[in-house]
């Protein structure tokens, strides 16, 4: 079943004994197939549970399309290697992306993807993110005061809102050189617009059927009208950064944030890259690396407040290394939080904010021993594909220690390999060093200034799928240390 141009190395060691066909799968209706058992909301539950029962090669039809869903970490490290060439994104949710958003590295693909992965990788890189430090610290700094104020008023805090403006107040000053502090001023109107869309590209991303195909809603209308506006808008911060690299030709070798890279990047002669690239990756990020991150830092509040043991260790780890100040300030020592790290993985692996990988087959491929045909949809489920690695003992405790000496819990070494929750292979989530640092700078902030309550008596906490996996609510709060 491979082609010629199948890449050396990513061979797979089975030959293709099955089909489609041959699979096991939920049965499903004429038309619908198994469209109408799936509630959006729940979206990645419904398919684990199905992995639990028909394994991790099972079969699904939504509408037309033909699904297989993989939990098998082998098979899925080999398809995400072999992108862009034999799979790309879902086209389902590029289109929805690109129709109703924007156009970028993440719907990208073939040669476009990967001139835009190189302009998008020299936006992110350490040194980026090391000289916009200053401004994650004040972001920090104000996340701080902002909680401080309200605990010694009695107030609760609302740390889901919250995490979601410093995340939105974060990406927004790397990529487009703003600060629109959303955090204090909610309803910014670009705040509002960059909502607006996202809002509507999660509700096609999880529509059981595309309605769109048939009729536009007003809102999806609308939608476009606030598209317009983000871009007259981000066309107006490119000036202001271009002004500013003039007046400070220093910036050209030693840019202050992302989008001054990526303009210095435009600018050399013969990248290729036009200021529309420009604008669609300023986005791209905001859509990436928005709830993707807050979500993050709230299930590990989540899990450090049921942990008190885990917190503390956090807390003696934070003051070691903040020591006498409230919020971390000196670069180097992000990586001292140690500690803090294994608990982020810990708590990822438990909860992986991007819960599945979608791969649609470009030319005839193969997945573990199934050969699937070009169009054929993968989904890979990264929680259920690390459940099934075995390489984690007591697998359903959050234990950040099982980290600290990972190397004898799996036998290739490193159960960092079984585990996704940024991906892999060529479209690795490029932003995952920047998370690493906010979450860090975030939590040992919170780590070394309060301790966090749990409220048993609160209902469960739900997940709730929104393209990223959501906490409905978030039962912890914050008193001070
Ligand atoms: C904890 C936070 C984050 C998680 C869990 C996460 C997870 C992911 C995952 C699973 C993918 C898909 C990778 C694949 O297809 O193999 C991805 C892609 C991507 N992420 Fe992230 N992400 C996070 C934060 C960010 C941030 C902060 C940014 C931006 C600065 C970002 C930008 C992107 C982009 C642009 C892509 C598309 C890459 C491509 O297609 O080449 N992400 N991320």
């Amino acid at each position: 079943m491979y082609t010629a141009e199948h890449k050396a190395g990513t061979k797979p060691h089975v030959a293709a004994r099955r089909t489609f066909a041959d699979l096991p799968g939920p049965a499903g209706l004429p038309v619908f197939g198994n469209l109408l058992q799936i509630d959006s909301l729940h979206y990645h539950r419904q398919l684990e549970q199905w992995a639990e029962r028909y394994g991790t090669l099972y079969r699904l039809r939504l509408g037309g399309k033909r699904v297989i869903v993989l939990s098998e970490h082998t098979a899925m490290a080999t398809a995400m290697r072999e992108r862009p060439d034999i799979w790309r994104r879902s086209s389902r949710t590029a289109g929805a992306i690109e129709e109703l958003a924007t156009r970028g590295l993440f719907t990208a693909e073939g040669e476009d993807w990967r001139m835009q992965r190189k302009l998008v990788m020299r936006g992110l890189t350490p040194e980026v993110i090391r000289n916009f430090f200053p401004t994650l610290t004040m972001l920090t700094e104000r996340l701080l005061t902002r909680w401080q104020r309200a605990v010694r008023r009695g107030e609760q805090v609302d740390l889901l809102r919250d995490l979601k403006s410093f995340a939105l107040d974060v990406i927004l000053s790397l990529a487009m050189g703003q600060d629109l502090n959303t955090l204090e001023q909610p309803d910014n109107p670009l705040q509002q617009d960059i909502e607006f869309l996202f809002g509507r590209v999660a509700r096609r991303i999880t529509a059981p059927l595309p309605y769109w195909r048939w009729f536009k809603p007003a809102a999806e209308r609308e939608a476009m009208v606030r598209k317009e506006r983000i871009e007259r808008a981000i066309a107006g911060f490119i000036a202001e950064a271009r002004a500013r690299i003039a007046a400070n030709p220093e910036l050209r070798t030693k840019p202050s944030n992302m989008l001054e890279a990526l303009l210095v990047a435009r600018d050399e002669p013969g990248s290729g890259f036009t200021d529309a690239h420009v604008v669609g990756n300023a986005v791209t990020m905001v859509f990436a690396g928005e709830d993707t991150t807050s979500n993050t830092i709230a299930w590990l509040l989540y899990f450090l407040a049921q942990h008190p043991g885990v917190a503390a260790r956090v807390a003696e780890e934070s003051d070691a290394v903040l020591g006498s100040r409230p919020v971390l300030r000196d670069f180097s020592r992000l990586d001292a939080l140690h500690y803090l790290e294994v608990a982020t993985n810990e708590a990822m692996r438990l909860k992986p904010v991007a819960p599945m990988i979608a791969m649609e087959a470009l030319q005839p491929a193969q997945i573990g021993d199934v050969a699937v045909d070009p169009g054929t949809l993968v989904m890979g489920l990264i929680r259920q594909t690390c459940r099934n690695a075995n390489a984690f003992e007591d697998a359903a405790a959050f234990r950040p220690e099982r980290w600290l000496n990972a190397a004898h819990q799996h036998t290739e070494g490193d159960p960092a390999r079984t585990m996704f929750p940024f991906g892999g292979g060529a479209r690795f989530c490029p932003g995952r060093y920047l998370a690493l640092v906010e979450i860090k700078m975030v939590v040992s902030m919170i780590a070394r200034n309060f301790t966090l309550e749990f409220d048993r008596a609160a209902p469960p906490v739900d997940e709730r799928f929104t393209f990223t996996i959501t906490p409905d609510s978030l039962p912890v709060r914050l008193a001070e240390r």
